[in-house]
């Protein structure tokens, strides 16, 4: 079948597009929210989301509307206060991430309801999401907006990396290298649908 979007609703879209971009990556954003907010941090999931360049290290993170007249937290905090912790988490972690999508008022934090302990990032100013196996510490760089509503594309430089030891291993040359069965990373696909990784692979790429 063929789906042309030029006929359908921004609803419909999203879900071909939702349920075809499979599977997806989920960053789970920490960032800080306001002076004076009732909880110090805010945590949200995002998977349109991707890493899109090593030369500097950077992610990008695509954030709808809150409502007609305000943008979603995650964006406020992060292109305001200009950093934040992007967390990968695992398979385990996926109800603790659906909870963290729910629409609070703003400073209101998801954390406490998910159950979520938070734990120093060693050498970054924010804290992580205690649990899950991979994390980075991001400053923001640009915004570029798209669409009509609009859409705020966030890209972030990663600074620093986390990786829970845990998951580590080594490849055949010795390197090190993340063990992504160990690593279990929750993976988004359409409708209310995750998974986790099934099989792992392993083909070099030719010269
Ligand atoms: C797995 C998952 C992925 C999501 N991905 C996105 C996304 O890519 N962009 C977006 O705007 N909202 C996404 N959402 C919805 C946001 O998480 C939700 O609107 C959240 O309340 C935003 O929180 P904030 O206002 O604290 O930033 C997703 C929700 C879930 C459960």
């Amino acid at each position: 079948m063929i789906v042309d979007f030029s006929d359908l609703s921004s609803a419909r879209v999203y879900q071909w597009m939702t349920q075809s971009v499979i599977p997806r990556p989920i960053a789970w954003v920490l960032s800080s929210n306001a002076e004076g907010a009732a909880d110090p941090y805010n945590l949200a999931p995002f998977s349109y989301f991707t890493a899109v360049s090593s030369a500097p290290p950077t992610v990008i993170f695509s954030a709808g509307r809150k409502s007609e007249d305000a943008f979603k937290d995650s964006y406020v905090n992060v292109s305001e206060r200009r950093h934040c912790v992007i967390n990968i988490a695992s398979a385990g972690q996926m109800a603790a991430v659906t909870e963290t999508s729910r629409t609070l008022p703003y400073g209101e934090s998801e954390l406490s309801r998910a159950g979520l302990e938070l734990t120093d990032f060693e050498g970054f100013h924010l804290p992580r999401v205690a649990g899950s196996p991979i994390a980075f510490a991001c400053e923001y760089l640009q915004t570029i907006e798209v669409g009509p509503s609009p859409q705020m594309l966030v890209l972030c430089e990663v600074k620093q990396l986390y990786v829970d030891n845990a998951v580590m291993t080594v490849d055949d040359k010795g390197r090190p290298l993340i063990d992504a069965l160990k690593a279990d990373p929750l993976c988004r696909l359409g409708g209310g649908q995750y998974a986790s990784l099934g099989e792992v692979f392993t083909l070099p790429r030719p010269s």
